[in-house]
C-alpha cells in the first residue's frame, strides 16, 4: 500500500464532520517486468540479435479509465416500483424518468463536439461537460452538473441508493439503464462496485463469449473491447455526489478535492455527480502524478503524469530512445510529447535543444512541469502544434497511437487512432522537417499486426509513399504480466508483440 498523504490530507477533518470512522482505501499496484532490448538490421532483412540486454522496468498499473456508453431502454420501473423483490429494502426509492426531456444541457459539449474530427482534443474546451442531471429525492426534484471525462452522456434514469441495496438489484438496474446515485457509506459503494464487477465477469453472457472461439484475432479484439465497454458502462451506473468544493458528502469518504481539481480544474462551481469508476480513476491518476513513474533511462528519475496524459508505465519503448545511436547533439523534435519523457531522455543524452509538441493542453502543461522538475526547462521547449513545429531538425522522434481502432473515450486517443492520422501525418511530413542527413525515429508496437488490424506491408508502403528509407530498426519485447497471461483473450497477439524504433531517413 502506498502512502496516501496527498489524498488524506484533510480526510480526517471530513470524517469527523461526517461522524464516520475508518480509513481511506486508495490502492495502487506496482510490479516489475523484464524487458528485452534487441537491435536488428534493416527492416527488410531478417533481424539480427546482437546487443541484447535485459533490464528491469518498473511497471505501474494503468489508470482506472473507464469507458461508458449509456443506452436507454425506457423506464420499466416507473410504474412497478424500484426494488422488485428486494426484501431488504424498507424505504421506497425515488426515481425520475428523465428520458422525456428532463435531461438538459447548459452548454452542449458532448464527447463528439469536444473533439475535432481528426480525433484530437479540441483546443481550449474543458473535458468536463456542463450537462445537468435531474432526479427525484425525498419528494423533491434535484439537479446537479454531470461530470464525465470519458464523454459518457448523462444517465437517463437515476434512483437514489444506499448500503441496503443488494448487488443483484444494482446489477439489474444497471442492465436496465438506471443509474444509482449513492447516499450510503462510501466504502459500501466501493464494495458494491467490486461485487457488481464480479457478477458481470462471471455472468452467463461472459461465459457464452468465452465458450465461442473468435474466428480471427481481429474478431477476438473487437469482442474483447465490446465486453470491456459493456462492463465499464454497467459499472459507470454507480454514481457519487460531489460538493461544489469537490468534497464527497458520504460517510467514510476520502478527501478527493485535490484529485478532482487536477482533473476537472479549480473547484467553485455547483455540486455535481460523477460515476464511482471515474472517481477511482481520478484518485489513481492523482497518486501517479504525486508519486511519479520511475524512468530507468533517466537514471531512475521520475516523470509525473497528469490526468489524461499518456504515461510511460510500460516504459520499454523509452529504452529504445535511450539506446539508439544519436545522429546529432544539436536539435531534436519530439512530436506528441505527452509527459515529455522522450524529450527528457534526449536532453539527458546531451541534445542541446529539444522542441516538444502536443495538441493536448494537459500534455503541454505536464511536459513543461516535468521538464522543470528534471532541471531541463532551458533545453526543452514545449509548444502547442499539430504534429510538427516550424522548421527542420536533424532528429525527429514520434511515438504515435499504435492501434488503428476507434477510441471508446477521449482518454484513449493516445493509443487508438482509427485512421492512423498521427502515424501518417508524421511519416508524410518527415522529409519536409529533416535537415540533410537527419533521422526520423518512429516508435511503434506491432500489436496491430498480430491483431490483424494493420499488415506490416501497409506500414512499409507508408514509408515508401512518404519517401523514407529504413536505415535500421531496434526492437524490444515487453514481458509485462499480461503478455504472459494465457487467460487474456488477446494473449496470442500480446505474447508476440514487439515494439520497434524505426530509424528513417529521407530518400
Ligand atoms: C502515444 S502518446 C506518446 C506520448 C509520449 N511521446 C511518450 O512516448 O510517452 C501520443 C501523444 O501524441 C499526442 N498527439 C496526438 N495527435 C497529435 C498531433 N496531431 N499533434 C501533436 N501531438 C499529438 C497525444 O496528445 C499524446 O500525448
Amino acid at each position: 500500500m502506498h502512502s496516501q498523504a496527498g489524498l488524506v490530507k484533510s480526510a480526517a477533518v471530513q470524517r469527523r464532520r461526517q461522524g464516520a470512522r475508518g480509513c481511506v482505501d486508495v490502492r495502487l499496484r506496482r510490479d516489475c517486468v523484464n524487458v528485452r532490448l534487441r537491435r536488428v538490421g534493416p527492416a527488410t532483412t531478417a533481424p539480427r540479435t546482437n546487443d541484447d540486454t535485459s533490464r528491469h522496468i518498473q511497471r505501474s498499473a494503468e489508470h482506472h479509465h473507464t469507458v461508458t456508453q449509456v443506452t436507454s431502454t425506457g423506464n420499466p420501473l416507473a410504474q412497478t416500483g424500484p426494488y422488485g423483490k428486494d426484501r431488504r429494502t424498507r424505504r421506497p426509492v425515488q426515481h425520475a424518468d428523465i428520458a422525456r426531456g428532463t435531461v438538459h444541457t447548459a452548454h452542449p459539449c458532448g464527447a463528439s463536439e469536444r473533439h475535432k474530427s481528426n480525433g484530437t482534443r479540441a483546443k481550449g474546451v474543458p473535458l468536463s461537460t456542463q450537462q445537468v442531471i435531474e432526479w427525484t429525492e425525498d419528494g423533491r426534484t434535484r439537479t446537479a452538473h454531470w461530470r464525465s471525462e470519458n464523454g459518457t452522456p448523462p444517465p437517463r434514469r437515476i434512483e437514489v441508493a444506499d448500503d441496503r441495496m443488494p448487488v443483484a438489484t444494482a446489477h439489474r438496474l444497471a442492465c436496465e439503464g438506471t443509474a444509482l446515485l449513492w447516499r450510503g457509506d462510501y466504502q459500501g459503494a466501493r464494495q458494491l462496485l467490486t461485487a457488481m464487477a464480479r457478477r458481470i465477469d462471471r455472468g452467463p453472457r461472459r461465459a457464452k463469449e468465452r465458450r465461442a472461439p473468435a474466428a480471427s484475432p481481429a474478431e477476438a479484439f473487437h469482442r474483447h473491447r465490446q465486453a470491456r465497454s459493456r462492463r465499464a458502462r454497467l459499472l459507470g451506473m454507480l454514481l457519487v455526489p460531489l460538493d461544489a468544493d469537490f468534497g464527497i458528502p458520504l460517510r467514510r469518504a476520502p478527501d478527493v478535492r485535490q484529485a478532482c481539481a487536477e482533473a476537472y480544474g479549480p473547484a467553485g462551481g455547483d455540486p455535481s455527480v460523477t460515476s464511482l469508476p471515474e472517481l477511482l480513476g481520478l484518485i489513481g491518476a492523482h497518486e501517479w502524478r504525486r508519486k511519479g513513474v520511475k524512468v530507468p533511462a533517466l537514471g531512475g528519475d521520475r516523470v509525473h503524469p497528469h490526468y489524461g496524459v499518456f504515461s510511460p508505465v510500460r516504459g520499454e519503448y523509452v529504452d529504445l530512445v535511450a539506446e539508439a545511436p544519436l545522429p546529432t547533439h544539436e536539435l531534436a523534435f519530439d512530436i506528441g510529447t505527452g509527459t515529455g519523457v522522450l524529450a527528457a531522455v534526449l536532453a539527458r543524452r546531451g541534445i542541446q535543444r529539444v522542441v516538444a509538441t502536443d495538441q493536448d493542453a494537459r500534455a503541454l502543461g505536464c511536459a513543461r512541469e516535468n521538464a522543470a522538475r528534471l532541471g531541463l526547462s532551458e533545453r526543452i521547449e514545449v509548444v502547442e502544434a499539430d504534429l510538427y513545429p516550424p522548421g527542420r531538425a536533424p532528429l525527429v522522434v514520434c511515438n504515435p497511437p499504435w492501434v488503428p481502432a476507434r477510441p471508446s473515450s477521449p482518454l484513449e486517443y493516445a493509443v487508438y487512432d482509427p485512421s492512423s492520422r498521427m502515424l501518417r501525418g508524421f511519416l508524410n511530413g518527415l522529409t519536409g522537417h529533416l535537415t540533410p542527413g537527419g533521422e526520423g525515429w518512429l516508435i511503434l508496437s506491432d500489436l496491430a499486426e498480430h491483431l490483424g488490424l494493420r499488415p506490416r506491408a501497409e506500414l512499409l508502403a507508408a514509408f515508401a509513399t512518404a519517401g523514407l528509407t529504413v536505415a535500421d530498426r531496434l526492437d524490444i519485447r515487453p514481458t509485462h504480466p499480461r503478455a504472459a497471461d494465457p487467460t487474456d483473450p488477446l494473449h496470442t497477439a500480446r505474447a508476440a508483440e514487439v515494439t520497434s524504433l524505426w530509424r528513417l531517413t529521407a530518400g
